[in-house]
């Protein structure tokens, strides 16, 4: 058993109320490899920025779940080399899919874990998340989880609106879980092909859920921006990525101001570092060092995730 605290981890209680109280949202940031995560902790230390760093059922296959903990506690300390003082910084494992999994997290070091029971019955999803919510909060590990189903392109069904989450079972829900942090439905989905036609989520049901719940933390995930700067570089190099669009970033502002505290981000930083390294090869055809085609793919994640935090999501400066 390994507590998150001994490694120099939080939980999300503090950042989420300090958030919600502010009206701005931290940074959730998806990581797998070292490029992504140097690239988030330098930006998140020079804008002052808390941060919640998270891993996928994707990134635990490609890079194994013990070397991403172990990353995350090595970013600890580079946070520390890089002048923040007392880093902020969150390790959550995304859309956990069973107790076991979660379990596994919470005596691994993990100070914060999803539960996504979405998919399931009302019933099942309460059941499972309580279970989890009982076991991460003897050890002071915060829980997320989901009620409405996110949306997927794959088959054709983009913001479907019978998925979104429902008012009126917010209350019954957290207060029979005690979970910490709700993940709603209001017409955002993952992936870089969000929307078909115009961009547009459901603000008079995100009030309502807002309203149910004053001041509780709220979840948005699928909330890549998917910038046109990098659709449009990888295209330049031989892409495919037509029709790629995101919620704009006016959206999320909105967003952060009615009881969202906690945006997800992972396709815009795949998109980053791929424009760039699409761009070095092709400038660079004689090109077989990874540190050469990699660097300015980092650089770009970099700048890419210190505009968000300044610009979009308003956490600089809250640590
Ligand atoms: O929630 C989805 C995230 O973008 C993670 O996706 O499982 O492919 O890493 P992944
Ligand atoms: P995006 O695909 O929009 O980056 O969403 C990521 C996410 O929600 C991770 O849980
Ligand atoms: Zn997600």
């Amino acid at each position: 058993m390994v507590n998150y605290k001994d490694l120099g981890l939080v939980n999300t209680r503090e950042m989420f109320a300090k958030a919600v109280d502010g009206g701005y949202a931290i940074p959730a940031f998806n990581f797998n490899n070292m490029e992504q995560l140097q690239a988030i902790i330098k930006a998140c230390a020079e804008t002052k920025s808390p941060v919640i760093l998270q891993v996928s059922s994707g990134a635990r296959k490609y890079a194994n779940q013990t070397l991403l903990r172990y990353m995350a506690e090595g970013a600890v300390e580079y946070a520390k080399e890089l002048g923040w003082e007392h880093p902020q910084i969150c390790l959550h494992l995304d859309h956990g899919d069973t107790f076991e999994l979660c379990k596994s997290c919470v005596d691994f070091g993990f100070s914060s874990v999803m539960i996504d029971g979405s998919s399931l019955p009302y019933e099942e999803n309460i059941a499972l998340t309580k279970k989890v919510v009982e076991y991460a909060h003897q050890y002071d590990v915060t829980v997320e989880a989901e009620l409405g189903v996110l949306a997927g392109v794959e088959d054709d069904v983009v913001a479907e609106e019978s998925h979104y989450t429902k008012p009126e079972e917010v209350i019954d829900f957290a207060t029979r879980t005690g979970c910490d942090s709700l993940a709603i439905s209001i017409g955002t989905s993952h992936g870089a092909y969000k929307f078909k036609g115009e961009a547009k989520l459901d603000f008079e049901r995100l009030d309502k859920i807002s309203s149910m719940l004053p001041g509780y933390p709220l979840v948005l995930h699928g909330a890549s921006s998917v910038p046109q700067e990098f659709v449009e570089m990888a295209n330049q190099y031989g892409a495919k990525l037509g029709g790629a669009k995101g919620v704009p970033e006016e959206m999320l502002r909105k967003a952060a101001k009615s009881g969202v505290c906690k945006i997800n981000i992972d396709s815009d930083i795949r998109l980053a570092m791929t424009a760039n390294i699409r761009k070095y090869f092709a400038e660079h055809p004689e090109a077989f060092d990874p540190r050469a085609y990699l660097k300015p793919a980092r650089q770009a994640v970099k700048e890419m995730v210190q505009r968000k935090i300044r610009n979009v999501l308003g956490s600089s400066h809250k640590i």
